[in-house]
């Protein structure tokens, strides 16, 4: 783990390796543990500074970045912050290409770490805030053409491997070592997929017994075969309905567990105020979801969760009240 590794070459170094804390706290009168993995620690503040470190390093190891080769991706935040943050430091151009929709910090962090943001105007109708499957689209488009127009490299989050190998080679590995491989089930709320099918599949490997199971938002979850009702939930970062997910599969899935807005809110809340531990929205779904497995199917058991991204980059929001 490199957190005690002495001085670091650079921040890159300085991703992974977060800890894992016991949420005592929350879990007190329950019968079993709870343990989180503070991925909100990394130096982008979200899990997807792994992602964005392997995508680069995959791809510079294929040949398929050059020196001074653009980077382009599609983004609401998160991978775009740790994408800025790993090209900032090896020398490449980098384009996140996001809607109009998302908040404005996350626009301003990305090109305070030296990204080149790409703002795109939303369909006539959506509402800033909740950007829709056609403002994506838009976004989808704008991206593409920009790869063309710079002959560049798409960190594609959705289809490059290197983001569930982020979490199979190191979070799913992390979290074995640090709990001595004491853990019963991983529950994992779903954007990509990438840290499901990632950790899902360090852990299967480890012990074919360790559970896992997906978390998906109430309405809108179809990877459980749902139809969707809600799709306007308020777990940013996941919960897209797409019912294919290359990243999530079927042999790693042991279950599906679905949360509600008010259950992940009030699960970041408790998180803060008696864990101590500041997270966002989907930190909530997750833990909401380990404590429902542990009221039920996992009574008495060890539940391992992320805690995906930092409670300030929500305070533009009424996730804190
Ligand atoms: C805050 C947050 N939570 C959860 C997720 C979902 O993670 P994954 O894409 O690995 O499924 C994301 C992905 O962007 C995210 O930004």
């Amino acid at each position: 783990m490199n957190r005690s590794r002495g001085v670091l070459a650079s921040a890159i170094e300085a991703i992974g390796g977060t800890p894992l804390v016991e949420l005592s706290r929350l879990t007190r009168g329950m019968a079993g543990r709870i343990l989180a993995k503070l991925e909100y620690l990394n130096p982008g503040f979200s899990k997807k500074d792994r992602i964005a470190r392997q995508i680069i390093e995959d791809a510079e190891a294929q040949g398929l970045l050059q020196p001074g080769r653009t980077v382009v991706e599609l983004t609401s935040g998160n991978t775009g912050t740790g994408l800025a943050i790993v090209c900032g430091i090896k020398g490449y151009p980098f384009v996140a290409v996001m809607s109009r929709g998302n908040s404005v910090e996350r626009a301003r962090m990305m090109a305070a770490l030296g990204a080149q943001v790409v703002l795109v105007d939303q369909l006539p109708g959506s509402k800033p805030g909740q950007v829709s499957g056609g403002d994506l689209e838009l976004v989808e488009r704008e991206a593409q053409r920009i790869v063309r127009e710079r002959s560049a490299f798409r960190a594609d989050q959705f289809r490059l491997e290197s983001n569930a190998r982020a979490h199979y080679l190191h979070t799913g590995p992390e979290i074995l070592e640090q709990s001595g491989g004491a853990i019963d089930a991983f529950c994992d709320f779903v954007g990509t997929g990438g840290s499901f099918g990632g950790c899902a599949a360090a852990f299967k490997e480890y012990n074919p017994a360790i559970r896992c199971y997906v978390v998906e938002p109430e309405g809108a979850a179809v990877l459980a075969g749902d139809p969707v009702t809600n799709p306007h939930h308020r777990i940013q970062g996941g919960g897209y309905s797409m019912a294919h997910l290359l990243m999530v599969r079927p042999e790693h899935v042991d279950g599906y567990v679905k949360v509600s807005d008010e259950e992940t809110i009030a699960a970041a809340r408790r998180l803060a105020k008696e864990e101590g531990i500041f997270a966002g929205f989907s930190s909530g779904a997750n833990v909401a979801a380990a404590k429902r497995l542990l009221e039920g199917e996992c009574k008495g058991k060890t539940v391992a969760v992320l805690l995906n991204d930092s409670g300030l980059k929500y305070l533009s929001t009424d996730l804190w009240e």
